[in-house]
């Protein structure tokens, strides 16, 4: 097992990647989700590399960006398993060199503004607009996105082939806990209680998904049963198309739920397919 090489500018990365190169872009505190990306891509490249940097402008004021978990040795040495080349781990001066309040930023356009980008408006900006960097540092020709975050990866999609930016974009089915729990960084602040009612989510998402045949309007209230027994409240629950447009009877749709359990909020997605 082969530590991977640590780089910090684009200089460094230049010198450490050949031939075809893979981007896992990660925040760090990495779990079995993040690693199931990177054995997904290993195969497809010669360059394996992933990034860790918690970026600021994805946070708003009084979010989590401060108390976001940090462990990049642990970090480095998942990435040695699983056969990562190289760790990117940029300084904040290196993503942003005009500073954080530099001009330029990426507008995730209307699909930024449903579901997540309305109860955290600035975030898919700052989300893409560290993701555009980082393709123009890192130069992939493949990246990989966990599906848990369904909007991000689709928005991510459309900025790569919008703004022709010549990475394809894969997408990394949702690790689960035993229990169903998707796999988050975040889940590192459930205290035990909320981490066995959290469950109640995937519950609801799999309730959801056995009632497609009924149509979108069934799933929603079957998963919404699942998640008032268990006295969660949810953000959203929504059914929509799996480019997040409409609904489609008699096609797949996607169903996505974002809810609160104790201080943190929990996002997760199934694919269902709908009945006429
Ligand atoms: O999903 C994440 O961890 C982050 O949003 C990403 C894509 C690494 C950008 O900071």
């Amino acid at each position: 097992m082969t530590r991977p090489l640590i780089v910090r500018t684009r200089e460094e990365l230049r010198a450490a990647t050949t031939g075809t190169v893979a981007l896992v872009p990660t925040m760090g505190a990495l779990h079995d989700g993040h690693l199931s990306l990177m054995r997904h891509v290993r195969p497809l490249a010669d360059t394996v590399v992933t990034s860790i940097f918690v970026n600021p402008t994805q946070f708003a004021p009084g979010e989590d960006f401060d108390t976001y978990p940090r462990t990049f040795e642990r970090d480095v040495a998942l990435c040695a398993e699983v056969g990562v080349d190289v760790v990117f781990a940029p300084t904040v001066d290196v993503m942003y060199p005009a500073g954080l309040d530099g001009t330029v930023r990426v507008d995730p356009g209307p699909l930024g503004r449903i579901l997540e980008g309305e109860m955290r408006p600035t975030m898919f900006q700052g989300v893409l607009t560290v993701v555009a960097k980082l393709f123009g540092l890192v130069k992939p020709d493949i990246a990989i996105f966990g599906e848990k975050d369904y909007q991000q990866l689709t928005l991510i999609r459309l900025m790569a082939q919008e703004l022709c930016l010549g990475v394809e974009v894969l997408g990394g089915p949702t690790v689960r806990e035993t229990d169903g729990l998707a796999m988050s960084s975040r889940n590192a602040y459930l205290t035990e209680d909320e981490r066995s009612l959290a469950a109640g989510i995937s519950e609801a998402l799999h309730a959801g998904a056995e009632a497609g045949s009924a149509g979108a309007e069934a799933v929603v209230a079957a998963a919404a049963r699942v998640l008032q027994s268990r006295g969660i409240t949810a953000d959203y629950l929504v059914v929509t198309g799996p480019d997040l447009g409409e609904a489609q009877p008699g096609q797949e749709g996607r169903l996505l739920v974002a809810a609160r359990v104790g201080e943190p909020r929990l996002l997760d997605n199934v694919a269902v397919h709908l009945g006429e």
